[in-house]
């Protein structure tokens, strides 16, 4: 079925001027984009974006690096979008990611890994409620 997922750029593939290239591949790869935006999470934001990662030993350099610099959050729409998006992007850590991938592409570390994915349907929609408004995605 058509269904949604929600995406973000991070800082490290913004910062390293990647914006264009990623969202040409993402829609190359025959997803639409409902909703996006140019942001930047404050603290609270990530540690609240990423509460269930909070007892790892990464959760601080985590928060810190999500917030260091401006991210593109998007909402995209596709048939099967969370699991094949997740395809698209490739393994959490870059030097697994398949050829081709955009993390396999554009990712330098585990830490620092260019993209995010959902992991499932429910995420997908707590994920983009939290960045966008219902009037927002379209
Ligand atoms: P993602 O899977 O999108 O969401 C959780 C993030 O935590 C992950 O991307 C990485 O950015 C980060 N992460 C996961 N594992 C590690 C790790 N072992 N060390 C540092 N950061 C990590």
């Amino acid at each position: 079925a058509t269904n949604r997922t929600f995406t973000m750029l991070k800082p490290d593939a913004v910062e390293k001027g990647h914006i264009g290239a990623i969202l040409e591949k993402i829609s190359a790869s025959g997803f639409r984009i409902v909703a996006m935006k140019l942001t930047q999470m404050t603290k609270a934001d990530a540690e609240e974006f990423y509460a269930i990662h909070n007892e790892r030993p990464f959760f601080g350099e985590l928060v810190e690096y999500m917030t260091r610099g401006p991210i593109v959050a998007a909402v995209l729409e596709k048939e099967n979008a969370v699991e094949d998006f997740r395809t698209l992007i490739g393994a959490t850590n870059p030097a697994d990611a398949a050829e081709g991938t955009i993390r396999k592409m554009f990712a330098d570390s585990i830490s620092e890994n260019a993209v995010h994915g959902s992991d499932s349907d429910d995420n997908a929609a707590i994920e983009s409620a939290f960045h966008f408004a219902g009037r927002d995605m379209f």
